[in-house]
């Protein structure tokens, strides 16, 4: 059946006819369960061209949408045989995820968006029990680098869901684009939204482009788009960097910047690619500035967690600044990295006073974490064990296991080889709560996450390239009861069940890198990466040649 996510427990009915799918089907939605019965006969009448009406009350339906209250929310079962699929679910969205299940064994047709002559529809006859090892099961998408227009992202929703993947890290705002109209200060997305070009490739290829480059969210889009992935049981966890990675913002309001050690209003939106230089000033206007663009943040996204950055913030411009000194020392602060951790801090507070939660990049560790603060560990599995032996809650995403930006395998024929070489097997093998961790510090490692930097790639079909079909391993990892040491894990049996799985990735018209490596126009010869030589270890050794 090539279950992916493989399931807990499946139980195959052993010769036992299997159930057929067919335009009488109805489907009887128990209460509770209406909605995800809505979402089912949108997916299956999409692909199948049959119209799945309800039941006729107090009638049974031959696919059957229930809830347990004795099983987790995202807990479900699926039984099905000759007579019909019943669907149970802890809630909803345990019921989503018995759809997924049901889709996958209907065949990848199920995954078409309208009906092709002659198919058939089959379910076998199994019985399925399934539950997620992890509570956070995310993908970060870089939209400011690159900005992904609206479609593309609902549709990227769509591939998560698929691969029952539920926490969709939206960054919306760097050095190189600001992607979230905020009402207060349209100037973000009037200067801050584009480019005049963009680096082509690493910097030591000295190549540019000539093509202006942007694109921003208006609210409405991204209440869509939270709207849209809430329906398929996916957060969209915002985020919004600081006090580094801010040029867009200071080009759009010079007076964020240090304005005492650069000319900020002669900055434009960045168009290199790397870290910047300018970072925002540490006054109480910057913080009042940040405040008030947090308000509508928060307005449009319902998540708890609200991801504020933190990472690589240079320090140059605050030892340089007269007044970010000033700053310091009015505070009683030590240095530059209490400094930081001052405006971290100061959001951990604003955003528990709205009941949120400030998650950030490792960094935030340096110079004292927040009390609050939920930390995503992304320079190596480090950060995330400070921060969980002192009980921080913790999403695991090291940067040498599960940055998909990096290259899939070796060779002059992978586009834009940059980082470390991150096989299909290597992210199979990634495991998210290190040996390190005792019982109560693991409880701590609350999910981990795959990102999808995209200096590197221009669009989606790039970003199809890049994120599939390692995604469907790392949602593997994310899901299912794996062996916790990564060289006991079936590996043979992992690629045996992804030859059932590409023809879905390709129903969704993912366009995946193949087994064989890029197709003639997915290289990008030419542009020069920066290929990281030797296994990346734990803690990041690998070293650019
Ligand atoms: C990061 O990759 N700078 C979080």
């Amino acid at each position: 059946m090539d279950l992916i996510p493989a399931p807990l427990h499946v139980q195959t009915g052993a010769g036992a006819p299997p159930f057929v799918l067919h335009a009488g089907t109805r489907i009887a939605a128990a209460p509770g369960t209406e909605a995800a019965a809505r979402r089912l006969r949108a997916e299956l009448s999409a692909a199948t061209g049959f119209d799945l009406d309800p039941a006729p009350a107090g009638r049974d339906g031959d696919l059957v949408l229930e809830l347990d209250p004795e099983l987790a929310a995202e807990e479900y079962r699926l039984s099905a045989g000759a007579d019909g699929v019943r669907l149970t679910g802890g809630g909803p969205a345990g019921l989503a995820h018995a759809g997924q299940t049901l889709r996958q064994l209907l065949g990848p047709a199920a995954y078409r968006s309208a009906p092709l002559p002659g198919a058939s529809w089959t379910v076998p006859a199994v019985e399925v029990r399934d539950a997620p090892r992890f509570g956070w099961r995310g993908a970060l998408l870089d939209v400011s680098r690159h900005f992904m227009p609206k479609a593309g992202v609902l549709r990227f929703i769509d591939q998560l869901a698929a691969h029952k993947l539920n926490v969709l890290h939206l960054h919306l705002t760097d050095d190189q684009g600001w992607r979230i109209e905020i009402r207060r200060y349209p100037e973000l997305t009037g200067a801050g939204a584009w480019r005049e070009r963009s680096m082509v490739g690493y910097r030591a290829g000295g190549r540019r482009d000539d093509q202006p480059h942007g694109g921003y969210y208006t609210q409405d889009d991204l209440r869509e788009i939270v709207a849209y992935a809430a329906a398929r049981h996916v957060t969209v966890v915002p985020e919004v960097d600081l006090p580094g990675h801010n040029q867009a913002a200071i080009a759009a309001y010079p007076e964020l910047g240090n304005t005492d050690v650069v000319d900020t209003a002669a900055l434009g939106t960045w168009t290199d690619w790397g870290v910047s230089e300018n970072i925002l000033n540490p006054s109480e206007a910057t913080l009042r500035f940040y405040e008030n663009v947090l308000e509508e943040v928060l307005e449009i996204f319902p998540s708890t967690f609200v991801h504020l950055g933190g990472d690589e913030c240079p320090k140059d411009q605050w030892k340089a600044s007269p007044a970010a000194q000033a700053r310091i020392a009015e505070l009683g602060l030590k240095d530059e990295f209490e400094l930081q951790s001052h405006v971290i801090r100061h959001f951990d507070r604003w955003l528990a006073e709205r009941g949120r939660r400030l998650i950030g990049w490792d960094e935030i560790l340096e110079g004292g974490l927040a009390p609050g603060a939920a930390v995503s560990s992304w320079r190596g599995y480090e950060g995330g064990i400070v921060a969980a032996n002192a009980g921080h809650d913790v999403v695991m995403c090291p940067e040498q296991h599960v940055y998909l930006d990096h290259r899939q395998a070796d060779g002059e024929d992978e586009p834009v080889p940059v980082g470390w070489v991150r096989t299909l097997e290597d992210v199979y093998r990634f495991e998210p709560v290190p040996p390190q961790l005792d019982e109560a510090a693991a409880a701590h490692v609350i999910g981990a996450q795959a990102n999808i930097w995209t200096e590197f790639m221009n669009d989606g079909r790039d970003v199809d390239y890049k994120a599939f079909p390692r995604l469907a391993a790392f949602a593997e990892v994310a899901w299912s009861d794996l062996p916790r040491d990564p060289a006991a894990r079936d590996w043979a049996g992992f690629e045996r069940r992804m030859a059932g799985h590409y023809p879905r990735l390709d129903a969704l018209g993912i366009e995946y890198r193949r087994p064989e490596g890029p197709r003639p126009w997915q290289r990008k010869p030419g542009i020069v990466g920066r290929p990281l030589a030797g296994p990346p270890g734990p803690s990041g050794a690998g070293t650019a040649p």
